[in-house]
């Protein structure tokens, strides 16, 4: 199959549109009616989808530049949201949202029709099913009302999650720590980690399971992650990645994600990156070639005492574990700078992209309150402010 170069036009108002659209208080607009024109530059019928570029520029009303930038989006999703975030040095970001559906069907199962005899005749017909497809996400459960409810990622299997109707998302939660109802061990083997574990809730431990993770990934939505960091009661970053997915090649559980702000989380750069890297816990992990340690297991506090790992991750970067040790706070105050008789590090993700004290990649934090949750609208409908989940 030939690879087709797609191209993606935007609307020629786009400029204009943006002057009169309303824009909120975090200087986000939405753009509804956006023409996007998907176009074969072959004068080919599409056969494959690889993606789109992007070209763009902000003006003024008076004409003056405020960004410019293309960008290519490598996808072979049918829908999605990107998201791009320009840096600009010394002045503020500008960040676009970008939603896309292509006219491609999905790929379909294949039915096998039987011929009898001589005289080609159709199979039967099938007949349309009665039962009613069971909720593999949050968006999916008619009861609209926030709390645990049971869905099945994998179509039969089910499972009990916190569902969060929010700014018109729902979020199924997938992750989280906290130190309400329950405490338990996430330094837990790694097979343990495939299936789901602990107590679905807010402020509760709960892991939905990799190979949940896995059937979410695989059902043909495109899901956006936010990730909410708290510590005591105030949020200290809502970070958002989009096309959250987490393969199962090669007997791994690889996470990929597309990145809303570079550099930091997820995308923290060391020698890796988490996206990309396969889950393992610190007894299973393999170091990569030119990777000196990961400081997820070896850092020393301030008495000079190195800690020992502790749960499982996609340790890529070897800067985040959210399923690090859970420290208690004190009066709100999360920093672990002495791992005491635990010899643990904690609850820690990036939330800036230069190296931690000392040239280590690891923050000396443990969040108290964490946790991952999946949506399929458009970010834009995040309130990037809203702490209530720390609360
Ligand atoms: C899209 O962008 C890529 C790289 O940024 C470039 O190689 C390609 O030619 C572009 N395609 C079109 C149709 O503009
Ligand atoms: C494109 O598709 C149409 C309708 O399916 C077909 O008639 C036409 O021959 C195709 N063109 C090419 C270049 O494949
Ligand atoms: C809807 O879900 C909420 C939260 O889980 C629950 O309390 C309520 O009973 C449910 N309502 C119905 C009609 O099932
Ligand atoms: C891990 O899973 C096995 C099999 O389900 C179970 O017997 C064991 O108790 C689990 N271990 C922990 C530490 O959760
Ligand atoms: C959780 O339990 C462990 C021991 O099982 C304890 O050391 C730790 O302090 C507890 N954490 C919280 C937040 O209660
Ligand atoms: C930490 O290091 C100090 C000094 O080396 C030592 O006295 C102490 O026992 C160590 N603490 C732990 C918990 O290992």
């Amino acid at each position: 199959m030939t690879r087709s170069a797609l191209l993606l036009l935007l609307g020629s108002n786009l400029v204009n549109t943006l002057q009169s659209a309303p824009i909120n208080s975090h200087g986000e607009t939405k753009i509804s009616n956006l023409n996007l024109i998907l176009k074969d530059v072959n004068a080919q019928n599409i056969t494959e989808f690889t993606g789109f570029n992007v070209s763009l520029k902000l003006t003024t009303a008076e004409g003056y530049l405020i960004d410019q930038y293309n960008f290519r989006v490598d996808t072979t999703d049918n829908q999605g949201v990107y998201t791009y975030t320009s840096l600009r040095p010394e002045t503020l970001s500008t960040t676009i949202s970008i939603a896309w559906a292509t006219n491609i069907p999905p790929p379909s199962f294949t039915t096998t029709t039987e011929f009898t005899g001589s005289t080609p005749t159709r199979g039967p017909t099938e007949e349309p099913t009665t039962t009613p497809k069971l909720p593999s996400d949050c968006d999916e459960i008619s009861n609209r009302t926030s709390g645990v409810h049971i869905i099945y990622p994998d179509g039969k299997t089910p499972v009990s999650v916190y569902c969060e109707q929010k700014n018109s998302l729902t979020y199924t939660v997938i992750q989280s720590r906290g130190t309400v109802g329950n405490n338990i061990s996430f330094d837990i083997p790694f097979a343990n980690y495939s299936d789901w574990f602990g107590e679905a809730g807010i402020g509760n431990n709960f892991w939905i399971g990799l190979d949940n993770m896995n059937a979410l990934s695989t059902n043909g939505k495109s899901y956006s992650l936010q990730i909410d960091l708290c510590c005591g009661s105030q949020l200290i970053a809502k970070q958002i990645y989009h096309n959250f997915k987490v393969d199962t090649k090669a007997n791994q559980y690889t996470l990929t994600a597309t990145v809303d702000i570079p550099g930091i989380g997820l995308d923290y750069a060391s020698t890796g990156k988490d996206i990309g890297a396969p889950f393992s816990t610190y007894k299973d992990y393999k170091l990569p070639k030119g990777k000196p340690e990961c400081d997820q297991f070896e850092y020393e506090d301030d008495d000079g005492n190195l800690s020992i790992g502790y749960g499982g991750w996609w340790f890529g970067s070897c800067g985040n574990n959210l399923n690090g040790f859970l420290y208690e706070s004190i009066y709100g105050n999360c920093k672990v700078t002495r791992f005491a008789t635990t010899k643990l590090l904690g609850i820690n993700m990036r939330t800036s992209s230069g190296q931690g004290v000392g040239g280590y990649d690891v923050d000396l934090v443990s969040y108290d309150r964490v946790r991952m949750a999946l949506f399929t609208f458009d970010s834009i409908n995040v309130d990037r402010l809203d702490d209530t989940f720390c609360r």
